[in-house]
């Protein structure tokens, strides 16, 4: 089942946002990363179709942005700040504490799927550091105790 046979309604929905079907292709990758879990061969190829696009102007969009993923990911995507400004407040420190408590390094996800750690460029809160988004979600001033109490909740352990 192609994400057009999927997702239609969708689709439209997003089309008739945009004055041309190109302009509409970063909330179409939205699209088939939410449905397929990243942005894959085939869903670049679906878009691209879908946006009269190349698929190699498809695959630059998503290499260019560190917000749609080329590999699988885990359920939830652990993204941690670690720019100068992050890096001055002790994010280093702090994504060494992730990867020691996931049991992964950034960059990967752990075994059984759950979570994917990465780091990222400044996501415009680094008055608030160390911080990472969860699944888009802002995690302002994360201690290391936060940060394990926030994974074992999303683990459902505690
Ligand atoms: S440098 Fe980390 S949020 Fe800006």
């Amino acid at each position: 089942m192609t994400l057009k046979d999927k997702r239609s309604a969708d689709i439209e929905i997003i089309l008739s946002k945009y004055p041309t079907k190109r302009s509409a292709v970063m909330p179409l990758l939205y699209l088939a990363q939410e449905e397929y879990g990243y942005c894959s061969d085939e869903a670049i190829r679906e878009v691209a179709d879908l946006t009269a696009l190349d698929p190699t102007e498809v695959k630059s969009v998503v290499g260019f942005y560190t917000m749609f993923f080329e590999e699988k990911t885990g359920q939830y995507v652990i993204e941690v700040c670690d720019d100068l400004p992050c890096a001055l407040k002790g994010a280093d420190a702090f994504v060494h504490h992730c990867e020691r408590k996931l049991g992964v390094r950034a960059g990967q996800t752990t075994p059984d799927g759950k979570f994917t750690l990465r780091t990222v460029m400044c996501i415009a809160a680094c008055d608030r550091a160390p911080v990472a988004q969860v699944n888009r979600e802002y995690r302002y001033s994360l201690t290391p105790d936060g940060f394990d109490k926030m994974v074992d909740e999303l683990k459902g352990t505690v």
